[in-house]
């Protein structure tokens, strides 16, 4: 019986990264909404080792942090100097000196990596009592890694590096990814073993496949099923095809659970995003953080949502949200921008040209077009006009309005909170509400109009004003004297 559960997971992170060109750490670069490392640290925990240690190094406090961020269970070990994958191995079996078993050592730069394939590896290894089992891959293209050594039979033999490898050797594309299953025992003696003779002077855990070869220990390799699923980042370039390949499987996983994405090319989202069956995403769309798209809902083109859940038959066009509740059947867009703490209720619409902010818009209510809602209630069925503002900030300090239900809040209507308007009442078009509204009442708050006749003609001579004003005079004067319209006057 194997014990597929390994002993440990040991993720290599303590290199600098050099050809990142970057302050920052290169395993605490991201894609798809996760660090290299949280990656790392997502397939290691994926096959539930007993101990997952983390060689960290350089900026070790920024690595530390970020495994205990992500996985407050990992263990971080520091390798200070940075003096080879196999010194990293070293100093962290040392961290754990009564281990025994299976020992799987893992780089922090390929954030393709799947629990699936350490699953396999791992059980292909005990299956076969090797010392020693690597995960290589079959590359197009092999440049920069190192390559598997392999006798006339096909057992492996050694891995040589890129750099010290001949011509001959480069010609070989079977490669090392760095994904190995190790006995701890065999591991540990080999790795006191290595040298530094090499074009990097470091101790490479690469070497240990050699020394294990000639000592006559069983060394098997497992040719990944997936070469891109293996590949390392090593600089920018290398991260971007990397976000590209997991955006492309995100996005089929998605498909093929009944997710329409109309623009794969264009569709951009998280590892922690959900999509429900029979939702369409369309193109040049963004979803980020923990944003779950419910069924039959319809989002973008052109949008970005963040940590942003829609409900169920909603429709999202356009539109730029973080932190919102979007209810089922909800409309939202084109140009709509929800900050956090919006909830739209059922049916509610959030229209062109509107941002709001800690707004709770009610079920059927509607705030349609160029408006600003923030830290506000709006009650069931409400109906906020064109333009309409809630006054919510007073130079220090943010104030809370409330709407009762089936309001009809006028075009243009400032809203000075703190301030309620009450179930059914109205405002009128253009007011300035400083004081709250009873149910029913129509709140008005705004100056009268007063025409002053003759101004333009006076004022402005000359002007097509005062010339369109004139024929206008004109045209009115004979339908005066024809008696026909005579009496509608105001
Ligand atoms: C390494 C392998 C190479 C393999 C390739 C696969 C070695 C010597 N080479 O090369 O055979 O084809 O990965 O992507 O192992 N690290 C430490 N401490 C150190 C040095 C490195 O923790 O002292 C970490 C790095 O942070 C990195 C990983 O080990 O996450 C691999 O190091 P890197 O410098 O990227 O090695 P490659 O040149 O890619
Ligand atoms: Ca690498």
């Amino acid at each position: 019986m194997n014990d597929a559960r390994p002993a440990a997971v040991t993720i290599l992170a303590a290199g600098e990264g050099t050809r990142m060109r970057s302050k920052t750490p290169k395993v605490l670069h991201g894609l798809g909404g996760r660090s290299m490392l949280g990656h790392a640290l997502d397939a290691a925990r994926g096959v539930d080792p007993a101990y997952l240690l983390v060689v960290v190094g350089h900026a070790h406090d920024l690595v530390s942090a970020e495994v205990c961020r992500h996985d407050p269970a990992a263990r971080p070990v520091v390798q200070q100097p940075q003096n080879g994958t196999g010194h990293a191995v070293r100093l962290a079996l040392e961290e754990v000196p009564d281990l025994a078993g299976t020992v799987i050592v893992i780089p922090g730069d390929a954030p393709l990596l799947t629990a699936d394939t350490l699953r396999t590896l791992v059980e292909q290894h005990q299956t076969a009592g090797n010392a020693a089992t690597l995960l290589t891959a079959s590359r197009p293209d092999a440049t920069g890694y190192g390559r598997v050594l392999r006798d006339e039979a096909g057992a492996v033999l050694a891995v040589v590096e890129d750099r010290d490898a001949t011509p001959q050797q480069r010609l070989v594309r079977e490669v090392a990814t760095s994904v190995y299953a190790f006995e701890a025992d065999r591991l540990r003696a080999a790795l006191g073993q290595l040298s530094t003779d090499n074009a990097q002077g470091e101790e490479y855990l690469t070497d240990v496949i050699g020394l294990l070869v000639a000592a006559g220990r069983g060394v098997g390799a497992v040719v990944a099923a997936d070469w891109t699923e293996t590949t390392g980042v090593n600089d920018r370039v290398q991260l971007a095809a990397a976000r590209a390949a997991l955006r492309d499987r995100l996005l089929r996983d998605w498909m093929l659970a009944g997710v329409t994405v109309t623009d794969p090319a264009t569709t951009w989202l998280g590892v922690d995003v959900v999509l429900e069956p029979d939702v369409t995403v369309h193109q040049n769309t963004q979803l980020h953080g923990h944003t779950v798209i419910r069924s039959g809902a319809v989002v973008g083109p052109n949008t970005t949502l963040t940590d942003t859940e829609v409900g169920a038959d909603a429709t999202v066009l356009a539109t730029t949200a973080t932190g919102a509740t979007i209810g089922p059947a909800a409309t939202v867009g084109p140009y709509t921008y929800l900050r956090p703490g919006t909830r739209l209720g059922r049916g509610a619409k959030a229209g062109a040209y509107v941002e709001m902010k800690a707004a709770d818009i009610g079920d059927g209510a509607k705030v349609p077009h160029l408006s600003y809602v923030g830290d506000a209630a709006v009650g069931a069925r409400s109906n906020v006009g064109a333009a309409t503002v809630f006054v919510n900030y007073d130079g220090a300090r943010k104030h809370r309005t409330v709407v009762g239900e089936d309001v009809r809040i006028g075009s243009d209507t400032m809203l000075v909170a703190p301030v309620t308007v009450g179930d059914g009442a109205y405002t009128a078009a253009g007011s300035v509400i400083t004081d709250d509204v009873p149910p029913g009442a129509m709140g008005v708050g705004r100056a009268r109009q007063r025409n002053i006749d003759g101004w333009v003609g006076r004022r402005r001579p000359g002007s097509a004003a005062a010339a369109a004003a004139e024929r206008a005079a004109q045209a009115d004067a004979p339908a005066r004297t024809d008696g026909t319209d005579e009496g509608d006057a105001p």
